[in-house]
């Protein structure tokens, strides 16, 4: 039997030769699962997750190892499961040898005042007195007024249960969070002012702990988003996401690892997560429904109209996560169905509306998405934006040896005289190829005329074989790789990268064609986003896929949408801008346009254009 097994989300999997367990599986295909007892079944470190799939029973082993509600969520020990069909396979990092890379990092391009809309404020409440009959909330309310002229108008329900004990049992002095005009929580002086921002993105998710005093990042960290076995882009996640239970599981799937970072990152900074009394989240439009519940079936459908366009506020515990039980949730605005939070966020932190020129803000993912700036021929600034399906080829998905980028991924490659060097992640033996490194594959075979510019291989390169009716490139020889198998850039693999490359060339020239511009007034092009942060820029231009500008108006600026999150945690003035960002942006679809097609045909052509 040949069962098809995809390991998420690093993204590695293939159809496998014989009955072999999964963590046989696994070792073939490179993936490293930790594996302490060597496979006897009781260390319990190879637990993976079966999506969906059937395998083996529970062995003895796995029934002393895992937990019952473990075994209720499909969780197994690779080394005792046994495949019995194709299975999708979840792996938890902490059953990974070596992490996924995620990258939290941006420039940090923007100077914001520090100005929150949380405030604190110490109060000392007057002792009790048997004559005065007023509520312990109006007695708080006239402190606050009294000695901080601030006049609270509400308090958060879970903390008012707090306020009794505070008045009659304790001291009657505390800190008292506002946030405008509600009292959200109640503090001891000494208690750290904590924000959080995150960046949910459709692969990766970066969370990072901020001081609300100074804007200090002081931690953080990138996961995997654990929706990924769900489905790899946004389409398949709101197919997924129809069933309204399905919906809730995925929800929980992103609450429940925002929840396990922020305990990490606390107990780092030795922190109480009480004591985040703020969050800020950014996401695509997808995303921030799927993470608010809110129906994402419209999005999948045109014209992918989102269920709200501007910023929200709602209460943290209401979505699941563990942090100060008062505190605030905001959401930045989005644009359209495709353009959202997390593209109004990365402007924001591109200080887009103060930007001279012209500029194209891009951040490639799954779905890639770009703003062009135009300050140049219209006497008020215009930022237009597109959404490109440029699917998952770059993530690694729908190539052959792709695989997502960690420890082993070819991540970069160069020709030279008649043979392959390549970079492989952690300096390991490679397992397979990721995006940064299939992009310089395909440059670089080009440049030496191996593809042409329709993107066909050519047959009497020694690297090239025929296998099964199939031209390929051996990029590395299976003396070379960790299982022993060759790693190779397939004509299949190379019509995928076309039309990824052209979805994203496409999105530029119709941007700029609809403000009468041309590549050459662009004066600056900025590549935001992780995979951004990892490509060669000349690869990129090399095939197409970016204009065909001097190398020094490219700028790669890391995950500029959690930037523009944290700002937006620490200053109003930023939240006010991103509203007006998000109103002042115009959104094209250009699927609907008459010469999108046309357009798009002559782009999948490899070279620049
Ligand atoms: S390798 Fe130890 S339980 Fe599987």
């Amino acid at each position: 039997m040949k069962y098809y097994i995809d390991f998420e989300p690093i993204g590695k999997r293939g159809r496998l030769s014989s009955e072999k367990l999964i963590l046989d599986h696994a070792r073939e295909l490179g993936v490293d699962l930790v594996n302490i007892c060597g496979g006897a079944g009781i260390c319990g470190q190879c637990k993976v997750q079966i999506i969906s799939g059937d395998a083996s029973p529970l062995t003895t082993n796995e029934f002393g190892v895992l937990s019952p509600e473990e075994i209720a969520g499909g969780f197994r020990l690779a080394c005792q499961a046994l495949p019995l069909s194709d299975c999708l396979i979840h792996v938890p990092p902490e059953s990974l040898t070596s992490p996924q890379r995620t990258q939290v990092e941006g420039d940090e391009i923007l100077t914001y005042p520090v100005d929150p809309l949380i405030r604190f404020y110490s109060l000392k409440i007057s002792s009790a007195s048997v004559e005065d009959f007023r509520s312990d909330t109006e007695q708080l309310m006239e402190a606050l007024h009294k000695q901080h002229q601030i006049k609270a108008t509400s308090i958060d329900i879970k903390s008012l249960c707090d306020l009794p004990s505070l008045m009659h049992d304790g001291n009657r002095q505390t800190m008292a969070v506002v946030r405008d005009n509600e009292i959200i929580s109640f503090h001891k002086s000494d208690a750290r002012k904590i924000g959080m921002a995150v960046d949910i993105g459709t692969t990766k998710i970066a969370c990072y702990l901020v001081d609300m005093e100074t804007g200090r990042t002081l931690a953080a960290k990138g996961i995997m988003n654990p929706q990924i076995a769900y489905g790899e882009d946004v389409i398949a996640r709101i197919g997924r996401a129809m069933e309204h239970s399905e919906a809730l599981k995925l929800q929980k799937l992103v609450v429940d690892a925002l929840n396990q970072s922020v305990k990490e990152l606390c107990d780092q900074l030795n922190l109480n997560v009480a004591e985040i009394i703020e969050a800020v989240v950014v996401g695509n439009t997808a995303m921030h429904h799927l993470f608010l519940r809110l129906p994402v079936k419209q999005l999948a459908m045109a014209p992918y109209i989102p269920a709200v366009n501007t910023h929200l506020d709602v209460k943290a515990r209401e979505i699941g996560l563990h942090i100060c039980k008062g505190a605030y949730v905001h959401l930045l605005p989005n644009i359209a169905g495709f353009v959202g939070a997390d593209h109004v966020s990365m402007l924001l932190a591109l200080d887009a509306h103060n930007k001279k020129g012209v500029c194209l803000a891009i951040d490639i993912g799954t779905n890639t998405e770009i703003c062009l700036i135009n300050n140049k021929k219209t006497n008020h600034k215009k930022m237009t934006s597109v959404s490109c399906a440029s699917g998952p080829a770059f993530e690694g998905g729908h190539i052959k040896h792709g695989m997502r980028a960690s420890n082993g991924a070819i991540e970069h490659v160069h020709y030279e005289e008649g043979r392959i060097k390549y970079q492989t992640i952690g300096q390991m033996p490679p397992v397979g190829i990721c995006g940064s490194g299939i992009l310089d594959a395909l440059a670089q075979l080009y440049k030496a005329g191996i593809i042409n510019n329709s993107g066909r291989l050519s047959d009497d390169h020694p690297s090239i074989r025929n296998n099964d009716g199939q031209l390929e490139f051996v990029l590395a020889g299976k003396e070379e790789t960790n299982n022993h198998k060759e790693i190779t850039l397939t004509q299949k693999d190379i019509r995928a990268l076309q039309l990824a490359k052209a979805a994203i060339a496409t999105g530029i020239t119709m941007l700029l064609e609809s403000q009468g511009l041309s590549d050459n007034d662009i004066d600056e092009v900025v590549i935001a986003g992780a995979f951004g942060s990892y490509i060669d820029v000349a690869s990129a231009v090399a095939i197409g896929m970016l204009p065909d500008l001097p190398i020094q108006r490219f700028k790669q600026v890391g995950n500029a949408a959690g930037i523009g999150a944290k700002a937006a945690l620490v200053s109003q003035r930023h939240r006010k801008e991103s509203q007006d960002i998000a109103d002042r942006t115009e959104y094209i679809e250009l699927a609907a346009s008459t010469d999108f097609m046309e357009v798009f045909t002559k782009a999948t052509l490899i070279g620049p254009v």
